[in-house]
């Protein structure tokens, strides 16, 4: 029996940047996704999840449009590993998670993950996390269907306990950073709106598209080639000139933010996490008013700075809080959510956790 166990993730800064070839900084949960697989002499995988009854099945020779459902992304995954020239056998996955779903903290990259390594571990193969990630990508993105970038398998393979991970998505370059806050005597409040994503496959889509066109009429690969803001008067549309500016502005941010945590200069990082916060709000609109309305709510009753976290349109705010004020917030945007009307949300703390692993 192999077990192998991948993390969901929580992005600190640095949203949409990652097709656009920018930066970002996410942390690895410790919240993770296990999968106990039994390989066989059969041409096919049974998957058993502890959120599903009954079970799926599917040849190893899977191509996409033959799975679909959660199952479609260990299908894919074992699609995207045939298609790079792996191996792959059969047997039985049994899934569990702790992981969050449909929340914004990527239980789909962990569940990728987890089921690369386990055909690994089972294969006897070996690659680095950088050619794990891309294959994982490649089954959301071409099996599933989700045009999404590198940033949720890259943290999920690479992360380290009390660490964030700098990623450059140019150079695929992940650099650790300090991230211990609780020896600072501070913690990241999770606060998980428990709102459906609303057409976030069709939006995340547009909002890229909206960039490819903008790198095309400033004449570059890419939006990383840009500098500075100048450039903005070049786009005529007023939509996907915002859209750039986000890009811009937060890749910046993002390094602002590495330099402000290795210094330990917290209220810095609130502060970009905040402006963050407004630039995917008025600029990219991946928000909604119930996003809006917590991560505003941390930040009036005491956060140092409160953002969405991943691709947008629902899921989870995140605030930077003094340990001390951990009670008071977490009470006072309960209250504000209950007020307004919307549904009760799922609070807690997180910290940076080890990266996926093969256990035995
Ligand atoms: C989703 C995608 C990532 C990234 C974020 C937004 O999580 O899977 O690739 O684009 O949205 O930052």
């Amino acid at each position: 029996m192999i077990v192998a166990q991948a993390p969901g993730r929580i992005n600190l800064i640095g949203e949409h940047t990652d097709y656009n070839l920018g930066f970002a900084m996410p942390i690895a949960l410790e919240q993770r996704t296990t999968v106990r697989f039994e390989p066989d002499e059969s041409d096919r995988i049974t998957l058993e999840s502890d959120h599903e009854t009954g079970t799926s099945s599917f040849r190893i020779d899977v191509k996409p449009g033959d799975v679909d459902g959660w199952a479609a992304y260990p299908a894919g995954v074992v699609w995207a590993s045939k298609q790079a020239g792996l191996r792959v056998v059969g047997g039985t996955m049994s899934i569990s998670s702790d992981v969050p779903i449909g929340a914004g903290l990527s239980s789909s990259a962990a569940l990728e993950c987890a089921v690369l390594l386990a055909i690994n571990a089972a294969t006897d193969q070996d690659m680095g996390t950088l050619d794990a990630a891309r294959i994982a990508q490649r089954a959301e993105n071409d099996f599933v269907g989700a045009p999404t970038g590198l940033m949720d398998q890259l943290a999920s393979l690479n992360g380290e306990a009390d660490r964030a991970l700098l990623i450059d998505f140019e150079t695929s370059e992940v650099t650790p950073v300090d991230f211990d806050l609780a020896s600072s005597g501070l913690a990241l409040l999770v606060v998980n709106s428990n709102a459906a994503h609303q057409h976030s496959t069709g939006e995340y889509a547009s909002r890229r598209e909206s960039c490819t066109r903008a790198a095309a009429i400033l004449g570059v690969d890419s939006l990383r080639e840009v500098q500075g803001l100048d450039v903005l008067d070049r786009i005529s549309d007023d939509t996907d000139r915002r859209r750039v500016r986000h890009i811009l502005t937060e890749n910046e941010r993002v390094l602002d933010c590495g330099v402000a945590l290795t210094a330990g200069g917290f209220r810095r990082v609130g502060d970009l996490m905040t402006l963050s916060h407004a630039s995917m709000r008025d600029d990219f609109e991946i928000t909604t008013p119930h996003i809006d309305l917590i991560a505003d709510s941390a930040v009036r009753h005491g956060a140092l700075g409160a953002r969405m976290t991943g691709g947008g349109f629902g899921g989870c705010v995140i605030a930077l809080v003094r340990t001390a004020a951990l009670a008071s917030v977490t009470r006072a945007i309960e209250e504000d959510i209950a007020n307004a009307g919307y549904p009760v949300p799922t609070i807690f703390t997180a910290r940076a956790g080890a990266g996926a692993a093969v256990l035995s």
